[in-house]
């Protein structure tokens, strides 16, 4: 195929490298005139290895030009890669001039495109947040181009998963290929460019392909801020940091594993409050500075908030609540720190109307702590407490599934309105 790759810096010179390598021709653009230059020499503009082979030997057999403009290649091209750079703003928001200049030079260009040809794939890149496709470049090809993709021009997102370093070696070996289309299929899994990529392919709309970039990019900053507090800790207290983590990261059954990585309830329990309160303590005392650790339990209280709001987009003050679950898991009747038992005090105290089923509370069999919790959080717990589920969520207006009750919910009526906040 014939590839235009707009942005010729670290994501671009990558891709073109490797796309030259698999024996496509490459037209390389850039504004920078020094890295058009670099491109029509055969050079690479930035120093990544392997790139530079795989750029002189696609330039040595004439598949690789390079250009400050996309000119007439417009005309006769398959696909375009928009790999423009997306700073920060000086108050830290997403800078998407360069992408929304490209796109409108896109639709422009593709304006003199031979209808008659198949659509120009223009497949954006970039790192953009959840909304940027639909609501920037959209709009902006529209404008340009004077049509609606599907004619003379398809879009798509395909963010890039791959490190500095070892970009070529992770581009044909990426973790996963995300591909964001405007309709199911439109993208035709990118013309075949991730054909052969050992790699599972997800077709997702534009946002969700925008938002998993997101969500791995903080997930990775997360990793390293928090190993380099628990560092940190360790070293402050003469215990090897090393060590500590080679035995976290051992743990791959709870640790390094989709455990505890859904959106849902808050957590809750004897442990994790308990143990995260402590250690935040522990770093304070120890005057180590633990942003990270400081601030989980109050993330925790910014979910719990949220519940309660959700709760009243869905139903107002007054309305009848079926809480399914009041201990702070499955399986367990234990209810100290149960979030949804925090949940249900607020929902109380807004003036909602609540009942409450648990199949794992026995309200005479209560003892000790859990004893103590309900008295001063929900004192008329056992006149709130259902036995007939069905029933009960027959006359509720919400329910809200609080955990995993297998068998519960299959047991409601279809009319029953359910707002599963264990898995949002
Ligand atoms: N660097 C990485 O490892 C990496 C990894 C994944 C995703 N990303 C994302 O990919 C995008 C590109 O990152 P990068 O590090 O390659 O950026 P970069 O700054 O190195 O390169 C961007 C290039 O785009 C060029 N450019 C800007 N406007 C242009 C236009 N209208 N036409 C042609 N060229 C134009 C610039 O001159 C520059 O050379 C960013 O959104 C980034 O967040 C980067």
């Amino acid at each position: 195929m014939k590839i235009i790759v707009c942005g010729f810096g670290y994501v671009g010179a990558t891709v073109a490298a490797c796309l030259l390598r698999e024996g496509h021709t490459i037209v390389g653009v850039d504004i920078s005139p020094d890295k058009a230059a670099a491109i029509s020499a055969g050079r690479s503009p930035i120093h990544e290895p392997g790139v530079n082979g795989f750029l002189r030997a696609g330039h040595a057999d004439g598949r690789l030009l390079g250009s400050t403009e996309i000119g007439d290649h417009v005309l006769d091209a398959d696909m375009a890669l928009i790999c423009v750079g997306t700073p920060s703003k000086p108050n830290g928001s997403l800078d998407l001039s360069y992408v929304v200049k490209i796109a409108r030079q896109m639709g422009e260009a593709v304006r003199r495109r031979d209808p008659a040809k198949p659509p120009l794939l223009l497949v954006f890149r970039s790192t953009m947040l959840p909304g940027s496709m639909d609501k920037v470049v959209l709009p902006n090809l529209l404008e340009t181009a004077g049509e609606a993709p599907g004619g003379r021009y398809e879009v798509a997102y395909n963010p890039e998963f791959l490190r500095e370093g070892t970009a070529i070696a992770d581009y044909f070996a990426p973790p996963k290929t995300v591909i964001g289309e405007r309709e199911p299929g439109t993208s035709k899994k990118l013309l075949g460019i991730c054909d052969g990529l050992d790699a599972p392919i997800f077709e997702v709309p534009f946002a969700v392909a925008e938002m998993v970039k997101y969500a791995d990019n903080s997930f990775h900053a997360l990793k390293v801020a928090y190993a380099n507090e628990v560092g940190r800790l360790a070293l402050s207290l003469d215990i090897p940091p090393q060590r500590v983590m080679e035995i976290f990261l051992a743990d791959t059954k709870l640790n390094i594993s989709s455990y505890y990585l859904r959106p849902g309830t808050p957590f809750g329990g004897s442990c994790l409050p308990k143990d995260v309160r402590a250690l935040a303590a522990c770093m304070r005392e120890q005057g180590v500075s633990a942003p990270v650790m400081e601030n989980i339990l109050a993330s925790n209280a910014s979910h719990k908030q949220f519940l309660v709001q959700e709760i009243g987009r869905r139903l107002p003050v007054g309305g009848r609540v079926l809480l399914l679950g009041l201990t702070f898991k499955s399986d367990t009747d234990d209810l100290r720190e149960s979030p949804l038992l925090d949940l249900a005090e607020q929902l109380i105290g807004k003036g909602y109307r609540l009942s409450i089923y648990d199949p794992d509370l026995k309200t005479d069999e209560l003892v000790g702590a859990n004893q103590r919790y309900v008295q001063e959080h929900l004192p008329h717990l056992s006149s709130i407490l259902v036995q007939d589920v069905a029933g009960a969520a027959a006359e509720a207006d919400l329910v809200v599934v609080g955990k995993a009750m297998p068998g519960v919910v299959d047991r409601l009526g279809g009319s029953v309105k359910l707002f599963p906040i264990h898995r949002l």
